[in-house]
């Protein structure tokens, strides 16, 4: 399999280590096409194609500047694009377009376009606040298998948890990042029992 290095990325890579690990683990376990609210620069993405080769990566996300309008990450020079994404996917060998796929929106709604699709994972990496969460788990939870939400050190992500956990989701996997000196990044793996 092709290791993943971080090097290659232009812009950052915002699913590292352990949770890198986490997401790739449960791409192999819950099989099929794979989607994800919040792509950036697409590093998460990217993890799921090198995965799993055959499935499909679905991205949603508006890339209308993470950082504020028109504004570039001062850390790397680069803000989130479409351009963007293809470059990186392009160091992989992966097809952009094909194999990874952007629906250039915010969520809610769902793209119309996968509507009908159902997915092994779905990623939500999006806002992070209590209200997003829910709203992304919506969308996703009658499609996906497996869902994974990072940044569950937050207080509003692990209240936009709540409502899966309460309906009979499980959390099946945790894990813990350092992230200098800040909370460690946590993020989680539930399933539908
Ligand atoms: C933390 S970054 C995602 C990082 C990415 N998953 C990775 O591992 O590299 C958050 C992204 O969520 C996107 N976003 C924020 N709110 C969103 C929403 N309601 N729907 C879709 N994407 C959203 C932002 O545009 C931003 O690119």
């Amino acid at each position: 399999m092709t290791q993943f290095s971080l090097d290659k990325i232009k812009g950052r890579s915002l699913t590292t280590g352990t949770r890198a690990d986490l997401l790739q683990n449960m791409v192999r376990t819950y099989v099929g096409d794979y989607v994800e609210i919040g792509t950036a620069y697409g590093s998460s993405a990217i993890l799921a194609a090198l995965a799993n080769p055959k499935m499909t990566v679905h991205c949603i996300d508006p890339m209308d500047g993470m950082y504020g309008k028109n504004k570039i990450d001062i850390q790397t020079g680069y803000h989130p694009s479409p351009e963007l994404l293809e470059w990186n996917c392009m160091q992989y060998d992966i097809e952009y377009g094909k194999r990874v796929i952007l629906h250039r929106q915010k969520h809610p709604p769902f793209p119309k376009a996968i509507a009908d699709l159902q997915f092994g994972v779905g990623y939500i990496d999006g806002d992070h606040s209590v209200a997003g969460c829910i709203a992304d788990y919506e969308g996703l939870k009658d499609r996906c298998q497996c869902l994974i939400f990072d940044n569950y050190e937050k207080g509003s992500v692990k209240k936009g948890v709540k409502p899966a956990l309460a309906a009979g989701w499980n959390l099946i996997e945790r894990v813990a990042e350092s992230s200098g000196n800040k909370q460690p990044y946590q993020m989680v793996a539930i399933v539908r029992s």
